[in-house]
């Protein structure tokens, strides 16, 4: 070993031994005669002195700049009287030099490596990314995303959960995004698919008797990418058998709620975790990944509205839409420009405009409230919970779009407000999901989870006479506005599995093509299952306060799904390309 001690872990209890620290010059201060440096490890910083009196050890000190790699043997003492740093862990204590040897010297960094560092761009943070993770912030935050994973794994263990790895070479696995595929050489014209999740193959472990699965599963997925995704994730995959819905809910409920105690503590969560239909959640938040952090919840004003003269309101309802509206606290006092740009946000989603009613101290103002009657805006105030200083806002519309547009106005409030407290990790449920989904792009109904959960019993008749009725045993957890995670009840029977992939449009031949070792395997007693895949990314992201997953991965990919620091994707050779029998035509 270079050393015998960490640079974080000195103390004054180590005062007067002889230590060996090695890592990097985080800082460097000479003061004319005394050097200080800042020596860093993974485990934090120690402040090595050196004095003029030890000639070679001041000249390696005097010539090391940022980021050389050093190897110090010195003795530790307590810092002067009054000279302590109470904001470092180690800031009672120094190391008086006695030897310092160069291990490597370093260039200057392209980007700083303190917190300044995150205001540089993000291409220079990813192409120099093995500079960028010695951060201390992003250290951190892969040093949680392991104890999370440990904590995981631990959990599901004690819970009789068995781990085993699933192949990446395989079928296509639909999740509703495209796939990325890799060509088979020894199979000329063959591609393998990269599974978009190890769905079929959890399954297909619940056929072989397994009972219960989990893995920490990669997942590919050619898609648009956001902060909350990347074209290759990490999902907690888990699957059981023999369970109703109510029992997987309570085995994810069971490992968030002691984990985020054990991990972060400084986190509150509620417990336990509230349960919206898919219904609830659209009327209520008018999203199905609600933000359950915070109220000003979307309240129906259609019927208080009926008999308005407002024609926007009136002409709406006549034919058939709805009046919702939200209650902006303290907002009475916006400005047009403040208004018009929340009336922005509405009609990004597809809302032909705001109306609001302000209650001023000067009284009721705003566009609606010179066309609506006292005992109106009466009805609204007590509908909304307004109290002088709010502002209501109002949308008319096909409940979809008023639903839309609100939820998004609720959360460009939460952001202008500050609605949402910090320390809250908000998990909820949301069940009941519709089973189809009408696609605008293939003019059908596609599946709105995926293709192997299982509708409610009840609903089965209705599959083909009317798709959109049909809800599923399908179930989300979300967390402060996002998709945590998803899961459902599978479908075990091949004759349901067969009528579904019908009703989704595949022919028996496409259907045997795609998925016939699905449909097979379900003829040899495939048990009742189920499970769940929280994306422990977002998850991480949540824990450690980021705003997006590219925080708490290692080497993320930018939006265009490049890896900058490899230069990723690149193009093949003419060999390599014929060996694979590809031709290009671009
Ligand atoms: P689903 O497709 O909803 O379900 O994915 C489950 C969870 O994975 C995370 N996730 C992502 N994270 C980062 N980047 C992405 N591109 C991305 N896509 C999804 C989300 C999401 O909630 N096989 C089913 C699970 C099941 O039914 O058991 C599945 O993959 O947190
Ligand atoms: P207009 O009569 O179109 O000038 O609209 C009068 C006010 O009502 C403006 O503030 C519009 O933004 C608003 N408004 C128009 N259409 C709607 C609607 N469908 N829902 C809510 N407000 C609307």
């Amino acid at each position: 070993m270079y050393k015998t001690h960490n640079c974080g872990e000195l103390r004054l209890s180590h005062a007067g031994q002889q230590v060996t620290l090695a890592g990097w010059l985080h800082k460097r201060r000479d003061h004319g005669g005394l050097i200080f440096i800042d020596l860093r490890d993974r485990s934090g910083l120690a402040q090595i002195t050196i004095d003029p009196s030890k000639g070679e050890a001041y000249a390696a000190a005097e010539k090391s700049r940022a980021e050389y790699v050093l190897k110090v043997t010195g003795t530790v003492r307590a810092r002067p009287e009054g000279l302590s740093n109470p904001n470092m862990s180690t800031g009672d204590v120094e190391v008086l030099a006695e030897s310092i040897e160069v291990l490597n010297a370093a260039k200057a960094p392209p980007l700083p490596l303190d917190d300044d560092g995150y205001k540089t761009t993000e291409t220079l943070r990813l192409k120099y990314r093995y500079l960028d993770l010695r951060r201390a912030r992003l250290q951190k935050n892969l040093i949680l995303r392991h104890k999370a994973i440990k904590f995981m794994r631990d959990y599901l263990d004690a819970q009789g959960f068995i781990e085993i790895e699933t192949p990446m070479l395989i079928k296509s696995t639909p999740e509703g995004a495209r796939d990325y595929v890799v060509p088979c050489r020894v199979q000329p014209g063959k591609f393998y698919a990269l599974p978009q999740s190890p769905q079929q193959l959890k399954q297909l472990l619940m056929v072989a008797g397994y009972e219960r699965y989990f893995q920490i599963a990669r997942c590919f997925r050619d898609e648009d990418l956001r902060g909350d995704r990347q074209p290759e994730f990490t999902q907690l995959d888990l699957e059981m058998s023999f369970v109703e819905r109510d029992d997987v809910l309570a085995m994810v409920e069971g490992l968030i709620t002691a984990l985020i105690p054990a991990v972060t503590p400084h986190k509150r969560i509620i417990a336990p975790f509230p349960r919206l239909s898919y219904a609830e959640a659209m009327n209520r938040f008018g999203i199905d990944k609600p933000d359950l952090r915070f109220g000003a919840e979307l309240t129906e004003l259609t019927e208080a509205v009926k008999a308005s003269e407002f024609k926007v309101f009136a002409e709406t309802i006549a034919a058939g839409g709805v009046v919702k509206a939200i209650c902006a606290p303290g907002c009475a006092g916006y400005s047009r420009k403040e208004i018009d740009a929340l009336t922005e946000v509405v009609k990004a989603q597809g809302a032909k405009g705001l109306a609001t009613v302000a209650w001023t101290a000067e009284g009721v103002k705003g566009t609606a409230a010179r066309f609506l009657k006292e005992n109106e805006i009466a009805t609204i105030a007590d509908r909304l919970g307004a109290k002088t200083g709010d502002l209501a806002c109002i949308v008319a519309d096909k409940r979809s779009i008023a639903n839309k547009a609100l939820g998004m106005l609720r959360l460009e409030l939460r952001d202008r407000l500050h609605l949402a407290p910090a320390d809250l990790l908000a998990f909820g449920w949301v069940i009941d999901f519709p089973m189809f989904e009408w696609s605008e792009e293939d003019q059908k109904w596609t599946f709105a989870h995926h293709p192997f959960t299982m509708p409610k019993e009840e609903h089965l008749p209705y599959l083909e006479s009317d798709p959109e009725r049909v809800l599923s045993d399908a179930y989300d957890l979300v967390c402060n506005g996002y998709e945590l995670a998803s899961g459902s009840i599978r479908i075990h029977r091949r004759e349901v599995q067969a009528t579904i992939f019908k009703a989704l449009g595949y022919s028996e031949e496409e259907q045997q093509h795609r998925f016939g070792h699905m449909l097979d395997a379900f003829e040899y007693g495939a048990p009742p299952h189920g499970g769940m895949a929280p994306g422990i990314d977002r998850l991480v992201m949540l824990m450690a306060d980021e705003p997006n997953i590219r925080e708490v991965l290692a080497f993320p990919k930018t939006a265009s799904g490049s890896d900058l620091m490899f230069d990723a994707p690149s193009e093949l050779d003419e060999k390599q390309l014929h060996e694979l029998h590809l031709k290009l035509s671009l």
